[in-house]
């Protein structure tokens, strides 16, 4: 039996549809065509507008192929949109590809500062030997970097200290010493028993053997029966405990404002063992801290009635320590960040 011309009309209706649906492979062409075929104006309405119009013997026909073509077309539809998403994630997932068997980039390990090590090196010896850790500022003022340490403006130990001045009255500590003052106003009146680490700075020209900043270790001790005994013990055995328990400690006589008396420690030198060598300059001896009994002055500056409390102070460089202790002929390594010096520490 013929078909009508309607059915015929909608199966072509069909084949162009399916065929132009194979064709897109984009997600804004497919709702084009969606439109075109199957939207409330698209062509498949069209064609059912004349449905109603057939002698009624043809209707249940046409209305059955007019079904399946709207079917059809929405399942080919519905498929043809899956298989362009499926590839265009496939095309993502291509383009972001990661081979995750490739080797990946070594995470280099950090390390502390050579610097930092021996400061924490220096500060647990302290601990040890039941000395806390007193934080103090590196901007001073002129009163606590040199007038409350005994050391007047017109003293001739302030030839000691290049100082960075801000200005007149503020500095850049040359010394961790005027923290000792700080930590006396701190405790007072009760005894001391502090270690002061932090950087200092100095206006010199950069050298060897100097840098315009470097690190110190202050140590301070204050009470009613503090003797000069007790700082040869201290210091003793934060020397043995640092270099070496066969090191050799010698107590030198020297001078510093806010110390009476006071004395340079030296050790017998680790190169040579004392036998003279060029890093002592042939004297067996390296020098490795200052230190001395807190001066009756220093002690008032900080509150302390120097009839009843005495107290010993110390102060040295990491760095120094650092030097002496591994060997480093230059300073300037410490604050030049070459990798091939800081690997070196690890
Ligand atoms: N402040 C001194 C300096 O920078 C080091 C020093 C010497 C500190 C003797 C002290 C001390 O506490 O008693 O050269």
């Amino acid at each position: 039996m013929a078909e009508t011309p309607l059915v015929e009309q909608l199966v072509t209706l069909r084949q162009q549809a399916l065929a132009e649906l194979a064709q897109l492979a984009d997600l804004n062409a497919l709702d084009a065509w969606r439109i075109r075929y199957l939207g409330r104006k698209g062509a498949l309405r069209q064609v059912l507008r004349d449905l109603g119009r057939l002698p009624p013997a043809q209707r249940p026909r046409a209305g059955q192929v007019s079904n399946e073509v709207k079917e059809a077309l929405e399942a080919a539809f519905a498929a043809r949109v899956q298989a362009v998403k499926q590839a265009q994630l496939e095309a993502a997932l291509a383009r972001e590809r990661l081979d995750v068997t490739l080797p990946g980039y070594p995470v280099s390990l950090g390390r502390l500062h050579p610097s930092t090590q021996t400061l924490r090196e220096i500060v647990a010896i302290f601990a040890d030997m039941g000395f806390q850790v007193f934080e103090s500022r590196e901007v001073e003022t002129d009163l606590y970097n040199f007038e409350l340490l005994n050391i007047p403006p017109y003293h001739p130990a302030r030839d000691m200290w290049d100082t960075f001045y801000l200005n007149e009255r503020v500095v850049l500590r040359t010394h961790t010493s005027p923290g000792q003052i700080r930590a006396m106003q701190a405790y007072c009146p009760h005894p001391i028993r502090v270690v002061l680490p932090g950087m200092c700075y100095r206006y010199e020209a950069v050298t060897a053997r100097s840098e315009i900043m470097f690190h110190q270790v202050e140590g301070l001790a204050v009470g009613t029966h503090v003797t000069m005994a007790d700082l040869k013990g201290v210091l003793v055995t934060f020397a043995r405990r640092m270099f070496g328990e066969q090191r050799r400690v010698r107590f030198r006589c020297s001078h510093f404002p806010f110390t009476e008396p006071s004395v340079e420690v030296d050790i017998d030198c680790l190169v040579c063992s004392g036998q003279g060598c060029a890093v002592c300059k042939h004297t067996g001896w390296v020098e490795i801290l200052g230190a001395g009994m807190v001066h009756p002055q220093v002690l008032r500056n900080g509150g302390y009635d120097p009839e009843v409390f005495t107290g010993f102070a110390f102060g040295l460089g990491p760095e120094r320590i650092a030097m002496l202790k591994y060997g480093i002929d230059d300073i300037r390594y410490f604050f030049s960040n070459d990798l091939r010096f800081l690997e070196q520490f690890g």
